[in-house]
């Protein structure tokens, strides 16, 4: 049986594995489907000796530094250094969490969950099961409302006017919340939700001052369910009906199941179309999604009430090459698309800008027009393209202001454009239209700075928190283990020279294991110890000796040793510095408060460090 436990490379060493027979699903579920296998769904993988070799789903590159090991079943980006086992991959690729991840992949291998347990802590499993729960029934109580409330009628004919169909209407499970204080409550109450369920998922809300009263957050509104990239339904979007109806749009708040810059409206309906087209249109608003769908444009999505946010981007990266704005032809709109683009350059996408004529939205375009839109997805113009006529749109082509203006505000683009072709041409066309020495313009891009704030600036710092194990950098603590791990018969010779301290509490556990290895066999026999620690541990080892392996390669014994010198000396002297930092406070503390003993036993303790007697 294959297992998906990282082995050394121990050539010369006699295996000895000690498998952990108590099987857990994730062991279970590793054992049955190969990484490569999984990773090969999303990336175009190419041998390269006895790895894998593609370009990271994670980060923009254009030459791929993602490796997936089939020997240790650890996939990792030495571009971005991302990686992990077949959860944290998929956990990262479908943008969901642990538990739906366990359940993604025990339903690809064909695992039944409900034998085992998961050996994470379950700390809000089932909690966020009863919450899904209350949405789904909220959601089944507001279409009927639409159906069949006297209210719920005229909403329906509003609908139609809008120019969705019964079947969007259906497919999007579009519904009506009564426009009464506890309706919704009331029915989920007796559906059997309790109230501190219906106020936490924010179905239900309270006024501080008045604890006991509790009413509904959606009242006489057209409801729009969100789904989460699993398709279960977290969260509404409710419209407003009447022209004095405020705010326009109610949304539900953040919840345990929801949150927002991860979620895109349509994107469970939208996937399929967007990894098969490597396109995806984005659009502002729920309308607009329903009405692009119905026209088949599936591969539309939305944000749900806030600005496109980076995680939402890197959600779509994986699936499409290519972004096309579908934005609202204002002010807003245009604004919004900006900082979309200067997003989507950060994950090396191509953005397309969709112009709807007349300044309508989607939504609108396609009541007039129904499949037409699909013509404006066809002509949608390349970013950098549309933007240049628009400049000339507003400024105008005459006085030294708008020329000014003009080149000032198309500056940025030449930052983004990957090729000297492209900007040289754009170079070309400003001199020309602007009537300006194309010397002029490259001068004016080289002295052009970044604003404080601009995306491009802050590199890398994408807010990639997952919550999962992928380590984010190889610290020397890292590398030490993985060289311990990989080069045991050298590394034994340092388990003695490091303090447990020294290591973070993930890292601890390895240690820990190493070192009662070493005391029961003594390096002898190397066993995969780590079987026993639980799975993110596990997974951890496996990164960072893959790491390790791939970064040192073949080196020598003698070379292992001066590396693992420097590391050890490396660590101790910050473990010191730690320590001084430490006792500095204390001392300090101890001052303020006076306390003369204290203070001469602190201060001598400095000494002893700072003379390197430990
Ligand atoms: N939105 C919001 N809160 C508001 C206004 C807008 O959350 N007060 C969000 C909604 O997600 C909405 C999107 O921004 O779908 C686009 O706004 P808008 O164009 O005003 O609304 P539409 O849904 O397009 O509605 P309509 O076309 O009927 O105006
Ligand atoms: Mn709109």
């Amino acid at each position: 049986m294959r297992h998906g436990l990282p082995l050394a490379m121990l050539s010369g060493y006699k295996k000895v594995l000690s498998f952990d027979f108590f099987m857990n699903p994730t062991q279970e579920i590793k054992d049955r489907l190969r990484i490569e296998d999984l990773v090969g769904q999303y990336v175009q993988l190419k041998k390269v000796g006895r790895s894998l070799k593609g370009l990271c789903p994670f980060h923009a590159e254009k030459t791929p530094s993602f490796i997936v090991s089939p020997e240790r079943q650890i996939a990792y980006c030495f571009g971005c250094n991302k990686g992990g086992d077949i959860f944290s991959f998929i956990q990262e690729v479908e943008g969901i969490d642990f538990p739906d991840a366990l359940k993604m992949l025990a339903e690809k291998t064909g695992i039944e969950l409900e034998e085992y347990k998961s050996d994470r802590p379950k700390v809000t499993g089932d909690a966020k099961q009863q919450l899904f729960k209350v949405y789904e029934a909220a959601a089944d109580f507001f279409e009927r409302q639409l159906k069949d409330s006297e209210e719920g009628k005229k909403v329906m004919d509003y609908l139609h006017r809008r120019g969705l169909t019964d079947e969007s209407i259906f497919k999007f499970r579009v519904g009506f919340s009564p426009d009464s204080f506890d309706a919704t409550y009331t029915y989920l109450l007796k559906k059997g939700f309790t109230k501190s369920q219906l106020v936490s998922c924010g179905i239900a809300m309270t006024k501080e001052t008045t604890v006991d009263k509790i009413y509904d957050r959606f009242r006489g509104r057209l409801m729009f369910p969100i789904r989460d990239n699993l398709g279960r339904i977290v969260a509404f979007g409710g419209r407003a009906l009447k022209k004095d109806q405020d705010p326009k749009y109610v949304n539900s708040s953040e919840s345990p199941i929801y949150h927002k810059s991860n979620v895109l409206y349509g994107f469970s309906d939208a996937k399929a179309a967007i990894k098969e087209k490597k396109e995806v249109i984005i659009a502002e608003g729920y309308f607009d999604v329903i009405a692009a769908h119905q026209v088949g444009a599936v591969n539309t999505v939305a944000p749900c009430g806030t600005a496109l946010a980076a995680s939402q981007l890197r959600l779509l990266n994986p699936f499409a090459d290519t972004v096309i704005l579908a934005f609202d032809n204002d002010i807003a709109g245009q604004e919004a698309a900006n900082r979309a683009y200067e997003l989507a350059q950060e994950f090396d996408m191509s953005v397309r800008m969709l112009v709807i004529p007349d300044g309508k939205d989607p939504a609108d375009y396609v009541r007039d027009h129904g499949g037409g839109f699909n013509d404006l997805v066809k002509n949608a113009k390349p970013y950098a393209e549309f933007f240049y006529t628009r400049l000339f749109d507003v400024y105008g082509m005459d006085g030294i202001a708008a020329k000014k203006k003009i080149l000032q505000e198309f500056l940025p683009f030449f930052g983004y454009m990957k090729s000297s072709i492209e900007k040289d041409e754009y170079v070309r066309r400003l001199a020309l239209d602007l009537d300006l020495k194309e010397v002029k313009i490259y001068d004016e891009i080289k002295n052009y700075k970044l604003p404080d704030y601009h995306p491009a600036r802050s590199h890398g710092s994408i807010d990639t928190s997952g919550g999962n194990n992928y380590v984010a950098k190889t610290p020397a603590e890292e590398i030490f283990l993985g060289l311990l791990i990989e080069f045991p018969r050298i590394g034994k010779l340092f388990l003695e020279k490091v303090d447990e301290n020294y290591f973070s509490d993930d890292l601890k556990a390895i240690y820990k294991a190493l070192v009662d290895q070493y005391n029961i066999d003594g390096f002898e026999a190397v066993k995969v110890v780590i079987s026993d620690l639980p799975h993110e541990i596990r997974e951890k080892a496996a990164l960072i000796s893959f790491y390790v392996s791939e970064k040192y390669g073949e080196i020598s014994e003698m070379d292992t040793e001066k590396e693992l010198k420097i590391l050890t000396a490396g660590m101790s002297r910050k473990w010191l510095d730690q320590k001084k930092r430490d006792l500095q406070k204390r001392l300090y503390e101890a001052e303020k408060l006076q306390d003369k003993v204290l203070c001469d036993q602190l201060i001598k303790e400095l000494n002893r460090l700072n003379t390197g007697v430990v």
